[in-house]
């Protein structure tokens, strides 16, 4: 018996390896996007309501109509086009579904799909997953800008879409409205769909201002635009996104959802329509608490020696380790990463794992912290980090068993 071959062309994720590890291991786990804080109350009371009411069964395959409403009034605004709810709008579950079903339903086998890297680590098997092939382009340091001549690059006859994230993870950029007309007339010149993962739309910093690409002149016909509510209502296990897209790309993912999911969780979805429906001040306050989380863990880095990148947007910062002063920040990310997560108590993501093309080159001596966390975590992760340094030297047999552990991913 043996498995399909399109399974063995990923590992498994190591964001969520290391957030097992981190459960081993006691570490706080800094590693997987999530809030260890609770969802607002009003959203919880809103999913217990719908539970005990009669919002149980399955709905419209694309969603649950108040909750498409919303959307639609909320994308009319944004998008600057007529958002239908009943032709434009599919609900999905969590963002990564509709980037699988966007892909499942506008890729054709061996077609090319563009992904910036250092890329989220789900994009790239999404991809394989609707047996398309996902072609790389860097972003590097200083400044992890969009490089129009490396998108032009990358382009071959089989190139489809391009995969753009904004506000984006992990380097914490939002993209500007130079990088955005790049993208413009990269896509109109190539005649590419630019799909877009939007989950950080509502974290931003220093006063940014979102600009969904969709809604942009040369964009609004070939852009499907994907965003969630995981990340912005502190949710990430209901599983809730969105995806809107004009006719007839949307129906075509319409359909897609319909076979893989039928719909997203009911009284999740009646719950999401009470949380898009909170005011303003419910925003301004997310900025505000991210704002001092963002400063609280950019201070303790600092403290512990790191060089981190301040993010304009999302909750993560690419830290290098470099010029720690121990002997591990010699070594290669995903041996730090383990070491960090095992011996010093605070899971992280090694760079490497967010690069496919010379990973070693450009994920080496960095990790990747989230920091969606409450401010004595922060504070307990920066007693942690301070004992870097203190450690004992490794032995030996611990070092083999390190390196045998992570091995490479197959491509
Ligand atoms: C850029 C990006 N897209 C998608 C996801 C996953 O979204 P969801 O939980 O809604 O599937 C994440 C989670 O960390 C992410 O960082």
């Amino acid at each position: 018996m043996y498995p399909a071959k399109r399974t063995t062309y990923f590992n498994q994720s190591m964001i969520r390896e290391m957030a097992r590890l981190a459960i081993e291991h006691d570490a706080i786990n800094m590693s997987q996007g999530f809030p260890d804080f609770n969802p607002p109350e009003v959203i919880v009371n809103a999913a217990v309501e719908a539970i005990r009411g009669a919002a149980n069964q399955y709905t419209v395959t694309w969603g649950y109509p108040p909750l498409r409403q919303v959307l639609a009034e909320q994308y009319t605004d944004q998008l600057g086009w007529t958002v239908d709810p009943d032709a434009h709008i599919c609900i999905v579950c969590g963002v990564t579904e509709g980037i699988t079903t966007t892909l499942l339903a506008l890729l054709n086998p061996g077609d090319e799909l563009i992904i910036l890297e250092p890329a989220h680590e789900n994009f790239r098997p999404s991809a394989l997953l609707a047996d398309a092939v996902a072609r790389p382009v860097v972003l590097e340091t200083p400044g992890y800008r969009i490089d129009p001549d490396r998108l032009d690059a990358a382009v071959t006859p089989r190139t489809r879409a391009l995969l753009l994230n904004t506000p984006h993870n992990p380097t914490g950029r939002i993209f500007d409205r130079a990088e955005l007309q790049a993208v413009i007339e990269f896509v109109n010149r190539h005649n590419l769909i630019l799909i877009t993962d939007e989950i950080y739309d509502r974290i931003l910093y220093d006063g940014q201002e979102h600009i969904s690409p969709g809604s942009l002149d040369g964009l609004l016909e070939r852009t499907v635009t994907i965003g969630g509510l995981g990340k912005s209502f502190a949710v990430t296990g209901w599983r809730l996104g969105y995806v809107i897209a004009r006719e007839p790309l949307s129906a075509a993912i319409r359909v897609v959802h319909d076979y893989s999911t039928i719909c997203a969780p009911t009284p999740l979805q009646a719950a999401a329509a009470v949380a898009l429906s909170q005011p303003t001040d419910y925003y301004t306050r997310l900025r505000e608490e991210y704002a001092e989380r963002r400063e609280v863990m950019m201070e303790v880095l600092d403290a512990a020696g790191f060089r981190a990148t301040r993010p304009e947007g999302a909750y993560y910062t690419l830290a290098d380790y470099t010029r720690i002063d121990a002997p591990q920040a010699k070594w290669r990310s995903d041996r730090f990463a383990r070491w960090l997560t095992t011996d010093v108590g605070v899971a992280v993501v090694a760079g490497i794992n967010f690069y496919t093309k010379d990973r070693d080159k450009y994920g080496d001596g960095i990790v990747r912290f989230a920091f969606p966390k409450r401010i004595e975590t922060l504070q307990e992760v920066a007693k942690r980090l301070a004992t870097i340094g203190q450690q004992a030297p490794p032995d030996l047999a611990r070092r083999r068993s390190l390196a045998s552990s992570n091995p490479a991913p197959r491509r």
